[in-house]
């Protein structure tokens, strides 16, 4: 799918702090699960968006330290911020909505005149967003009076609790619900609305999210109490938001499986690979398998076999070549032998593989040409290379996959390895 320019299968628009991304889980299992998923079967026709209250600023900060995707959309700031691609261009149409009845500077001088409100970093305060922390008993009373202040003033102002400590002060027009609402109706206005979307969140920035009609839901189990006092509230009874019993990621891929949005399985619950064979040929699905394969092949999760490496061997031509990031280029021969050396040399370590951003497209009768991002960590280091593939499925089953033709990788700027010899492939 070319990006943006037509209607996606599905659109998820997750959270990210305790949603998207659990921060008690150091291994980040259930982030890598749906990445995995996503790249498999969704990346080619569907639409991720992440809406965060962090500032572009602490967003990026989240994306360097946690093994994320890249989404197609980005809303930040409480709904206050949307941009769009890999280059995160801004929403112009957005931010003149968002100048309606608003006056920053209103703001700040009724809010300086309460001693519980505490302002929160200078990084946090947007052009649509003023934020402060706030004692989870003290917040209600400060909430009704300060709202009060601010109608006297003129303003129509939105204020979100969240977290039992952060207080946020928006435009009436702002928020993740009403980011969310003009994005639908921009789609629809285009004739491209996704016929499903999935929200996705914890707490209560959130919950407005779940207001969108037609949308699937789901707070993940760990969601705050803000949250779950909302929907006791306000949404009890739409059978289309659940409460998962899974935490974060996990959560997210339960609620795909629960609302039947496609597949819910991540290629990382299949431990024989053989398995995991999609009904319908999906070449992404085939570069998160090979690469899960490097990962558990690398850290010894699965026994020693020539087998594999012969198999491997079987599914590329014997003129394949494969265009190391150092520049080198390797025959098959020499990418089964560095696969042989390299079995267990991560054991017992943080080593983890992911794919980001596979596109695909098919250049010519039974040829594929994907492109993406793969990504390692091992302990502290990460690193990055863009990959361009050429995938063959020329007489061959669904069953048996792809054959491999040509693959060519080079350094993410600034993500190369120090020693190239223990990037395997
Ligand atoms: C994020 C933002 C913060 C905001 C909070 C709740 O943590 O950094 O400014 O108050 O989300 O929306
Ligand atoms: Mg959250």
């Amino acid at each position: 799918m070319d990006r943006l320019s037509s209607s996606a299968r599905v659109m998820i628009v997750s959270d990210l702090d305790h949603t998207m991304v659990d921060h008690h889980d150091s291994e980040n299992l259930s982030l890598l699960r749906f990445n995995a998923l996503w790249e498999a079967y969704y990346r080619h026709d569907s639409l991720l968006v992440f809406s965060t209250g962090r500032s572009p600023t602490l967003y990026k900060e989240l994306r360097k330290e946690k093994p994320m995707l890249t989404p197609d959309i980005t809303i930040m700031s409480v709904g206050t911020e949307i941009t769009y691609d890999t280059s995160m261009v801004p929403d112009e149409g957005w931010v003149e909505v968002l100048n309606q009845k608003w006056d920053r500077n209103i703001v700040m001088e009724e809010t300086s005149k309460f001693s519980e409100l505490k302002l929160q970093a200078e990084t946090e305060q947007r052009p649509h967003k003023v934020s402060f922390y706030v004692q989870k008993d003290k917040a209600q009373e400060v909430m009704k009076t300060l709202s009060d202040k601010l109608v006297k003033r003129g303003l129509d102002v939105k204020i979100i609790y969240s977290g039992g400590m952060d207080l946020d002060i928006l435009p009436q027009g702002a928020g993740k619900g009403q980011a969310l609402a003009y994005l639908h109706k921009k789609f629809k206005t285009e004739g491209k609305l996704p016929p499903n979307t999935l929200v996705c969140g914890d707490s209560g920035n959130d919950a407005e999210l779940f207001t969108i009609p037609e949308v699937h839901g789901v707070m993940v189990s760990n969601a705050q109490e803000e949250l779950l006092h909302w929907h006791a509230e306000n949404a009890k009874n739409n059978p289309k938001v659940i409460h998962a019993t899974e935490r974060c990621a996990s959560g997210i891929i339960q609620a795909i499986g629960h609302f039947n949005l496609g597949p819910s399985i991540s290629p990382r619950d299949v431990m024989d690979s053989s398995d995991s064979v999609p009904e319908n040929f999906e070449p992404g699905h085939d570069i998160v398998r090979f690469f899960l394969f490097l990962e558990r092949w690398r850290r010894a999760e699965m026994a020693y076999s020539e087998l594999y490496l012969a198999g491997l061997k079987a599914l590329s031509f014997p003129s394949s070549a494969f265009v190391h990031p150092s520049g080198i280029e390797q025959s098959i021969l020499d990418c089964t032998n560095a696969l042989r050396r390299s079995y267990g040399d991560e054991q017992g370590k943080q080593y983890r593989v992911w794919v980001d951003q596979v596109t695909t497209t098919e250049i010519g009768s039974n040829i594929w040409l994907l492109k993406f991002n793969k990504w390692e960590i091992s302990g502290d280091e990460r690193r990055g290379c863009i990959a361009t593939v050429l995938l063959s499925s020329k007489d061959l089953s669904p069953s048996e996959g792809f054959t491999w033709v040509h693959m060519h990788q080079t350094w993410v700027d600034g993500a190369g390895a120090k020693d190239h010899t223990d990037w395997v492939c």
